[in-house]
């Protein structure tokens, strides 16, 4: 509390005196908690002189509040609040209590990662880039010059589709590198992949729609099409990917139709397969054939390790069906929230209405700075540099779970991506795999459960480890606090296959 900060709550009326107002208006700010127990307050002629008042009216009322007990005077040093009142002040004067009625928002749970943190639990539990090898001076020199070019311009209301730069450099990566023929007005910036799931579950979905997910899936963009009153439908998936031919027994039998399908096909999430060439052009022809919407997700397309990453499905749409969603959080980082969406432009146009009732825009300077560095090739150099650092931890992961857990888990590895696969073996009796999640927390390492990936919470023997934001040492040690937590679940009598 800064001398200028503090001006007691005089109340306007009232027939009292001067002394009698400000004497209750202090102890009443201290009572409601807005002068803390030991707070200084402002010296009496910065009170007099903000309040009006003479200053012996504010010498004479803190004398009496010293007298009372509810301030300290030290000399030489200012007046306090006592530290020792009887009854400490509530935090807060916001009522704990609403009076009015809200509408839950129940989204399903995800581990905050600064808890772990906190707890120095390694953070082994999925697709977290190593923020700790991010050019952090370069981005910092970015953001600068996106700042300095046009500051002013810069620091007013923009286009809610992004940035125009760097649409542009989207839309060039996207022909250099995902094999997509996109122009600037294909691309509409948006606060990640996770607002751009968002805004297209309310402009593709109405209330009880029915909406396509792979299960195992993505539960925060599920989270996303449930917002916006569609049921999910799990689709299953197996090693070529989206089980296409399912579409067809949950589209017939005179239940209602799937309005849109959300699939992974370059890295499914979270069992990183890739959808087969076959399916691909079968589900193409099935969204065609029934006009469902894609929502493809292609969330760290260059995080491949062997041989070339796949075309999206959008590179091959010639009907408008597919809408195909990126993100930098993976390539860059994830706080800088910056994602996309590229689709058919009624679409597009429908997501940057909607956008400017959430968010009005995106964050100008951040995204003019996210141009150049995809522009001067930063984010490929990065890119480069982390593909290579990930094969390695990959390798290493790999290696160590063989030589740690080959009894207990069998490993599959992808073609790229941040984590593996797990299959756990030797499932201990009346022990859910949430409960060897729970023992590895404690042992401090974080990895996840299929159950937390399933639409339906059941309780899978697959687990997913993660190796990119962890260096070779913390590898090490997670694998062996893993070992030490599969040991500690298995301690349970009896096991089953
Ligand atoms: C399947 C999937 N989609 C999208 C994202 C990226 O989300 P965002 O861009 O909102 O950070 C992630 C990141 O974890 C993901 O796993």
């Amino acid at each position: 509390l800064s001398r200028s900060t503090y001006l007691p709550v005089l109340a306007s009326s009232g027939g009292s005196t001067k002394t009698r107002r400000l004497h209750d208006a202090v102890v009443d700010d201290i009572r409601r908690g807005r002068l803390r127990s030991g707070e200084r307050l402002p010296g009496s002629r910065t009170l007099a002189q903000r309040l009006g008042l003479a200053r012996t009216t504010v010498v004479d009322v803190v004398d009496e509040l010293v007298a009372e007990g509810w301030l300290t005077s030290v000399a030489g040093a200012g007046v306090y609040v006592c530290r020792d009142l009887p009854e400490p002040p509530p935090l807060s004067t916001v009522p704990p209590r609403p009076g009015v009625d809200v509408e839950p928002v129940v989204l399903r749970r995800r581990v905050d990662p600064a808890d772990d943190a906190a707890h120095d639990i390694l953070p082994m539990g999925g697709g977290i880039p190593d923020l700790r090898q991010l050019p952090t001076t370069t981005l910092a020199r970015a953001l600068r010059t996106a700042l300095q070019r046009q500051p002013h311009q810069l620091l007013g209301y923009g286009d809610p589709k992004g940035e125009q730069v760097l649409r542009q450099a989207l839309a060039r990566m996207l022909r250099q590198r995902r094999g997509v023929a996109a122009t600037v007005d294909d691309v509409v910036v948006t606060r990640g992949a996770q607002q751009a799931l968002y805004l297209l579950g309310q402009v593709l979905l109405r209330p009880g729609d029915r909406v396509g997910v792979e299960c195992l899936g993505y539960p925060p963009a599920w989270d996303a099409f449930n917002t916006a009153g569609a049921e999910l439908v799990p689709l299953p998936v197996d090693d070529d990917g989206l089980v296409v031919d399912a579409l067809d027994d949950v589209t017939d039998g005179g239940r209602r139709p799937l309005r849109a399908v959300y699939t992974t096909p370059h890295h499914q999430f979270p069992t990183l397969v890739t959808l087969s060439a076959a399916r691909r052009l079968r589900l193409l022809a099935w969204a065609r054939r029934h006009r469902v919407a894609i929502i493809e997700d292609d969330y760290d397309h260059e995080l491949h390790f062997e041989g070339q990453p796949t075309r999206p499905l959008l590179a091959s749409d010639d009907a408008g069906v597919v809408v195909y969603v990126g993100s930098m959080s993976k390539a860059f980082a994830p706080a800088l929230r910056q994602g996309f969406v590229v689709g058919p432009r009624a679409v597009l146009d429908a997501v940057a209405q909607l956008r400017q009732v959430v968010d009005r825009q995106g964050d100008r300077v951040g995204e003019r700075a996210m141009a150049e560095l995809l522009d001067e090739g930063d984010v490929h150099r990065h890119l480069r540099k982390m593909t290579q650092l990930f094969r390695h931890r990959r390798h290493l992961l790999l290696e160590l779970l063989q030589q740690e857990l080959a009894d207990d888990v069998e490993v599959r590895a992808a073609r790229g991506g941040m984590t593996v696969w797990a299959h756990l073996h030797r499932r201990p009796r009346r022990r859910a795999v949430q409960d060897l999640i729970d023992i590895a927390a404690a042992e401090g390492v974080r990895v996840t459960a299929a159950s937390s990936l399933h639409v339906k919470g059941a309780d899978l023997p697959f687990l997913r480890i993660g190796f990119a934001a962890v260096d070779d040492e913390e590898i090490r040690r997670g694998v062996w606090r893993l070992r030490q937590a599969v040991d500690r679940w298995r301690s349970a009598a009896g096991s089953t296959r």
